[in-house]
């Protein structure tokens, strides 16, 4: 399993060491909140950049935006490897282009009460399938173990059109659920609150792995 600690849940005024403490995972996780598309607010592409600063990890940026296309140009670096936008959003299409564009793995994510036929459209044009197990908006939640379902749609889709995005889980991954999206076939796991309430980090990301 890949992992993606999202540093949502981090202590924002240790940064540099909450990164460092990270540094043997897979992915790092950003959560991209407007305020609109989800309850919340969360940082922009000033903080982005510092984090890029602090970090070798490739960039896994989750736009939980209504108007996606707006940002992904602010989000768009060499160290980004996938921007994920909601079907749930606005000019999807559009959006997924312009990531495409840019050579960053385009994404697509619903949330739990969205079904995949929405994202039928797109799957050719995807790298990642983004499925939430929590409503977006917060760290912290308890996972909604029936997401399952759509994870293992995922692999029967994947395998019939011979196509090969990677499937994601965001929300409420800690060491008991994780084995339960393993085998579902989940590919990467999100990680927020749990890894960030562990004394020893990279021991606990060895260990979800
Ligand atoms: C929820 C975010 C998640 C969140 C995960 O809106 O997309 O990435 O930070 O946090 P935990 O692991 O605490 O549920
Ligand atoms: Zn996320």
């Amino acid at each position: 399993m890949k992992i993606a600690p999202s540093v949502l849940t981090a202590d924002f005024t240790q940064l540099k060491n909450e990164l460092n403490s990270i540094q043997n995972a897979d992915l790092l996780h950003l959560d991209i909140m407007d305020g609109h598309f989800v309850p919340n607010i969360s940082f922009g592409p000033a903080i982005t950049k510092t984090i890029e600063k602090n970090t070798h990890l490739p960039l896994d940026v989750h736009l939980m935006v209504s108007n996606p296309l707006d940002w992904i140009l602010k989000f768009a670096s060499e160290q980004t490897k996938y921007i994920t936008v909601h079907v749930e959003a606005n000019h999807v299409s559009e959006s997924l282009s312009a990531i495409n564009k840019h050579h960053i793995g385009a994404g697509i994510s619903v949330k739990p009460k969205t079904p995949i036929r929405t994202i039928m459209p797109y799957i050719n044009e995807v790298e990642l399938i983004l499925v939430m197990t929590v409503e977006p908006g917060f760290g912290g939640q308890s996972f909604i173990p029936e997401m399952m379902d759509k994870v293992k749609e995922l692999v029967d889709i994947r395998k019939q059109h011979g196509l090969r995005f990677a499937i994601e889980v965001d929300g409420g991954i800690n060491d008991e659920t994780i084995l339960i999206c393993k085998q579902a076939g989940v590919d990467i796991a999100v990680v927020g609150s749990y890894l960030f309430n562990q004394e020893n980090r990279s021991q606990t990301i060895e260990a979800l792995k």
